[in-house]
């Protein structure tokens, strides 16, 4: 795998691009929007499930693997792709993000974070050195920068002081990483909602030079009008022929503001964890299949989708399943909230391609505006 991973824009529409990502696994077509496989499972789905909906590349997780089944026992099995038999590529998150949202007794150092596990209270320890040993033991095409990502509240100090760190941060992932053909390192950038401090936090990344930027600290909390606010200047302090990822985001509709803003990647628990709990994602807006007004009813989620779920059974069914616990809700709808998402990046990618992105925009808000029927 000596074959670079490559960037590739081949369209702009304003501010929103399409293109193409190449790498030795295949080719990832821009935006793009990662499922979730946390625990080297999309959950209630196949790879070759999750393939049919039409994702490119999956994420995975540095915390979660590291504790169980560890990033070792992943190696000597022949690495992460093989382990979960999905051979396209992989991005992990780098795992501090998830130590603070996870685990407890968390000790924050210049060194880096030690921690108690959430499965067994086992104490371990990240570093920039030792996440990106395990991400290469993952056998990781995208590797996450090791950064920090600061609890909210916290003030403009506490922001600053943090983004700072991350930056000491990607400066030694990036030296432990070293030079991997076929595998591409990623930065991230902090700095909350101050300009300035995501201004000098893109200038220390790009001084360092990385291979993609992803835009961390978001989806936090904030809100998506500050969000936005964010995403209007922060694309701009990053280099354009490196594709810029959005962490942790979103709904539909923040997915199409931060396509419309510059972003090209994007992840989120959102479609297979609302599948799992009877929440349905439509071009009409949400559906919640639990609702008693679908028991009677024969028509299916979505008359113009054609995943499996919307294809072969009614809303009657899907409320009937979900209610009884059976495990098919959970897959029938997980599929159908990843096709939907899918789908909705392809649309993305094809407006932006025909230089329509704002009609596209426009009709995906007047369908939501009118609401399921
Ligand atoms: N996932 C969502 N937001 C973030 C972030 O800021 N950093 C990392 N590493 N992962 C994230
Ligand atoms: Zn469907």
């Amino acid at each position: 795998m000596s074959q670079r991973i490559t960037f590739t824009l081949a369209a702009t529409d304003g501010r929103a691009r399409t293109g193409t990502i190449s790498t030795p696994r295949g080719e990832i077509r821009t935006p793009a929007f990662m499922p979730v496989g946390t625990a080297g499972t999309v959950k209630a789905m196949l790879p070759e499930s999750v393939r049919a909906t039409g994702a490119d590349i999956l994420l995975g997780n540095t915390y979660h693997l590291m504790l169980r089944p560890t990033a070792e026992r992943i190696a000597r099995l022949g690495g992460l792709h093989r382990f979960m038999n999905w051979e396209r590529p992989i991005l992990t998150d780098s795992g501090g993000f998830q130590v603070m949202s996870l685990a407890s007794l968390r000790k924050m150092s210049e060194e880096g974070v030690t921690f108690s596990s959430h499965i067994d209270g086992s104490k371990h320890k990240l570093t920039p050195e030792r996440s990106m040993e395990i991400q290469r033991l993952l056998g990781s095409d995208i590797v996450m920068a090791f950064d920090e990502c600061p609890a909210l509240p916290a003030t403009e100090a506490e922001v600053a002081a943090s983004m700072r760190l991350s930056m000491r941060w990607a400066q030694r992932s990036r030296d432990a990483f070293g030079d991997r053909p076929g595998h591409a390192l990623f930065g991230i950038m902090q700095g909350g909602v101050t300009k300035d401090l995501r201004a000098e936090s893109a200038e220390a990344l790009n001084a360092i030079g990385f291979d993609g930027y992803a835009v961390g600290g978001l989806a936090v909390g904030e809100g998506q009008e500050a969000m936005f606010g964010v995403l209007d200047y922060a694309p701009g302090f990053l280099p354009e022929d490196r594709p810029r990822y959005l962490m942790g985001v979103g709904k539909p509709d923040d997915i199409v503001g931060a396509v419309e803003r510059g972003i090209d990647m994007m992840d989120c628990v959102l479609p297979s964890r609302s599948g799992r709990t009877g929440q349905a994602w439509t071009r009409r807006g949400q559906v919640n299949i639990k609702n008693a007004r679908h028991m009677d009813d024969p028509r299916p989620l979505d008359e113009h989708c054609s995943c499996p779920a919307c294809r072969s059974y009614s809303r009657a069914y899907l409320h009937h399943v979900f209610r009884a616990g059976e495990m098919i809700s959970g897959m029938l709808l997980t599929w159908h909230n990843l096709h939907y998402f899918q789908e909705l990046m392809q649309g993305l990618r094809e407006a932006i391609a025909a230089g329509r992105l704002a009609e596209f925009v426009r009709d995906f808000h007047a369908l939501r505006a009118e609401g399921d029927i």
